[in-house]
């Protein structure tokens, strides 16, 4: 039987109007979430992702400032930049978009963004309060994967998660998210040796490696919920996931599809972040 498809599209939807909800509510306080979003160089998929952020502002009615720097801006400009805003009463998420060219430190960026106003959730006061339980703004992605999972029913405690791929940014916050969520969770990488041995246990297997159709039917348990982070560009111009959609929703339980999973959500639960950084930051 052919798996249900998780739709991150509609999931998405449903949380920005919940967004638009909380909007309404603080309209009769004058009140609204600003979010300033910071770009440096002319990468074009950069530019892309900032165009949409400032969209999804506009969207829900948050204030919004895009910042676009000239690839040359030194180190100190984009610092004194950043602490200006950490420091704007209006602005209560700051992103600066990644990569950064490479005369700067991305570190020295991330680690200057007031932890409060860390929308992206790459502080590293934000990734220990992650790794310690303690409350504090989600990196978008995971987030985003742990709703997914969450609405297709499915009870995460008590399960087995293989999470596929380590990245700071997706495989490493995922399964502590997880842990957080009581599943029992196995990591997988391009060491693990018997990947497919660990995937085939997997109640939940979540994928974040870059390799368009890594994962085949061959490694996913029967009845498995499968989310697919990766987003890998075709010779054909096609976009692909890190699992073989095709093959692997013949086996499995509930799975995204690329595109139209996990990626709406990221931008969604960015939007989400900035809410609840301007309402802590409000008072
Ligand atoms: N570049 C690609 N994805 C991201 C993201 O989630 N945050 C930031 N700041 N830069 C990115």
């Amino acid at each position: 039987m052919t798996a249900a498809i998780i739709s991150g599209k509609q999931v998405a939807e449903e949380i920005r109007q919940g967004l638009r909800e909380e909007m309404e509510r603080l309209a009769d306080k004058g009140f609204k979430p600003g979010l300033a979003v910071v770009i440096v160089g002319e990468d074009p998929a950069s530019q892309v992702y900032v165009r949409n952020k400032d969209k999804a502002c506009h969207d829900l009615g948050y204030y919004s400032e895009v910042h676009k720097l000239e690839e040359s801006t030194s180190q100190e400009e984009l610092l004194a930049l950043v602490d200006k805003l950490n420091q704007q009463d209006n602005i209560h998420g700051i992103l600066v978009q990644l990569p950064l060219p490479k005369h700067i430190d991305e570190k020295s960026v991330i680690n200057a963004i007031a932890v409060e106003k860390d929308v992206d959730g790459f502080h590293p006061v934000n990734v220990g309060n992650l790794v310690i339980g303690d409350d504090s703004l989600l990196p978008c992605t995971p987030a985003g994967v742990i709703e997914l999972i969450k609405r297709t029913g499915l009870e995460i405690a008590g399960k087995h998660a293989v999470v596929v791929g380590r990245s700071n940014i997706v495989g490493k916050p995922v399964s502590l998210l997880l842990q957080r969520e009581n599943a029992t969770v196995t990591m997988c990488h391009s060491r693990t040796a018997n990947m497919k041995e660990l995937t085939l246990q997997a109640d939940i297997l979540v994928v974040a490696v870059g390799k368009a159709n890594f994962i085949d039917a061959s490694y996913v348990k029967p009845g498995a919920v499968v989310i697919d982070v990766g987003v890998n560009r075709l010779e054909n111009g096609k976009l692909a996931g890190d699992v073989d959609f095709e093959s692997v929703k013949e086996v499995s339980g509930p799975i995204t599809p690329v595109p139209g999973g996990v990626g709406p959500m990221t931008i969604t639960m960015l939007m989400n972040n900035t809410m609840i950084a301007a309402k802590r930051l409000s008072g």
